[in-house]
């Protein structure tokens, strides 16, 4: 979707938005696929509820990419704009036990902020790529912690409603990689409370989570972390690699040789190769267990 052109791009700079043109979405993604299209950066929070308003009026579809590391994109030319919040020099403070944190923020930068200033808690968070928003909105968490635990207050644009709105912990549902948030909610800042602990302990802690996942994750390849969610008492990557998939492909994409619940692009992998890779061991995984596995992975398609 092009707006470069049209008449609402003058009055979108006025509301501090830099558009981008024609941006290819596989430089934006870890899982470097995604098609092409504008981008809009959000500069101005405040200016938020105008913006969306000029959208709806001229009907211009749009969705919103945070860190990009839990999205599988389309490819080619893409129907809608996708609307970015800066991530230089994201807020972040902390006041006590409580931080204050933008969405934009690097979910790992906001561990390592903290831990510094002796608040822990978030210490198997650590390796998690993305932003704290996106973390947020799908309850990220690794070796037994998530992030919902020690949220207090979302500050966040609600399409519903047109405006911004701050919704507090306690009103919002965080289960297993789902939260209570609209698909369309968009994230804004955070507050957290965390409990006291000495730096050194946290680093010991950070240090562990860091090095089980050296240990079993494909860190340096291209992927979107697990692809599917582990079923209800059981787990997704050892189904797989007992069905002797790892290495398996579709085209460029291919169950990840370390860990089989990762998804590579092991070069120049399409969409639509890494959907045909997903619904291959999908369909293997229900004939031979009878689990239909649901994605982990956020899927834009067309
Ligand atoms: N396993 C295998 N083969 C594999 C992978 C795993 O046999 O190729 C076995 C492991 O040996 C272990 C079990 O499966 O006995 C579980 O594996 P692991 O400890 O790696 O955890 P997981 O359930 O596969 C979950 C999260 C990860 C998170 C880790 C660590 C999901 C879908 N995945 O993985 O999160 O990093 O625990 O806490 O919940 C993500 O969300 O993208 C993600 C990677």
């Amino acid at each position: 979707m092009r707006i470069s052109e049209k008449p609402l791009a003058a009055r979108l700079k006025e509301l501090g938005v830099e558009l981008h043109a024609g941006v290819s979405l596989s430089e934006k993604t870890s899982l470097g696929i995604g098609g092409t299209t504008d981008e809009l950066v959000l500069r101005r929070f405040d200016t938020i509820p105008e913006v969306m308003h000029l959208l709806a009026d001229e009907k211009i579809p749009h969705r919103f990419l945070g860190g990009g590391t839990n999205v599988l994109i389309d490819d080619g030319e893409l129907p809608w704009v996708v609307l970015h919040l800066p991530t230089s020099q994201p807020g972040m403070r902390v006041e006590g036990n409580a931080a204050y944190v933008d969405a934009a923020a690097d979910l790992g930068g906001m561990v390592t902020f903290c831990a510094k200033r002796d608040l822990g808690g978030m210490e198997g968070l650590i390796g998690v790529p993305g932003s704290v928003g996106g973390a947020l909105r799908m309850n990220a968490g690794a070796y037994g912690t998530q992030i919902g635990s020690y949220v207090r207050e979302v500050e966040l644009y609600r399409a519903a409603t047109g405006a911004i709105e701050t919704v507090r912990g306690n009103d919002i549902r965080f289960d297993y990689r789902h939260t209570s948030f609209a698909p369309d909610d968009m994230m804004l800042r955070v507050k957290l409370e965390l409990p006291s602990k000495p730096f050194k302990e946290i680093l010991a802690g950070i240090r562990v989570c860091n090095e089980k996942r050296r240990a079993s994750q494909p860190l340096n390849q291209k992927s979107a972390g697990c692809i599917f969610k582990n079923p209800p008492g059981g787990s997704a990557g050892r189904m797989i690699d007992e069905l002797g998939l790892k290495g398996h492909r579709a085209g460029d994409a291919m169950v990840s040789d370390r860990h089989a619940n990762f998804f590579i692009n092991a070069g120049k992998a399409s969409c639509a190769d890494m959907l045909r890779l997903i619904d291959d061991v999908r369909e293997r995984v229900r004939s031979k267990y009878g689990v239909e596995l649901e994605n982990e992975v956020i899927l834009w398609k067309n």
